[in-house]
């Protein structure tokens, strides 16, 4: 009896964690975006500036969206201007930040 309920407790905690990945990618939003895209820690930023002081509320960049590799135009920003720490192209940050610029052209 005690094994079964050790099996389903273990069970139960293996499904939520399993759930929980997914949960935490699919955080990302143009809105997240937008904040992150306005905040001068970003990438652990080591000056004072954010996207927001070269693009203000993104002027010039409507069409970067459909541009390749805007990852890498985004870390590239965050590296130099920001001079802060590249971002993991499959985080919730970089994905929100390309939802926000891709939504400037529409
Ligand atoms: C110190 C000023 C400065 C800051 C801060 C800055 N950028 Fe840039 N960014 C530029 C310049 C200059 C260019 C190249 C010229 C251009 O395309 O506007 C550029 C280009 C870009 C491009 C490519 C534009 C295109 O049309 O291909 C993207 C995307 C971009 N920046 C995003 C960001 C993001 C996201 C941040 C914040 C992490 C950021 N920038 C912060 C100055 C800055």
């Amino acid at each position: 009896m005690k094994e079964k309920i050790g099996w389903f407790l273990g069970t139960l905690l293996m499904t939520c964690l399993v759930a929980a990945g997914p949960l935490g990618a699919s955080e990302s939003s143009v809105e997240l975006g937008k904040k992150l895209f306005n905040d001068k820690a970003l990438g652990g930023s080591t000056n004072d500036n954010s996207c927001n002081s070269c693009h203000p509320d993104g002027k010039g960049l409507e069409k970067a969206g459909t541009r390749k590799g805007l990852e890498g135009m985004i870390n590239q920003c965050v590296a130099g201007p920001l001079k802060g720490t590249k971002l993991d192209e499959s985080s919730s940050e970089m994905q929100s930040l390309k939802m926000y610029i891709e939504s400037l052209g529409k």
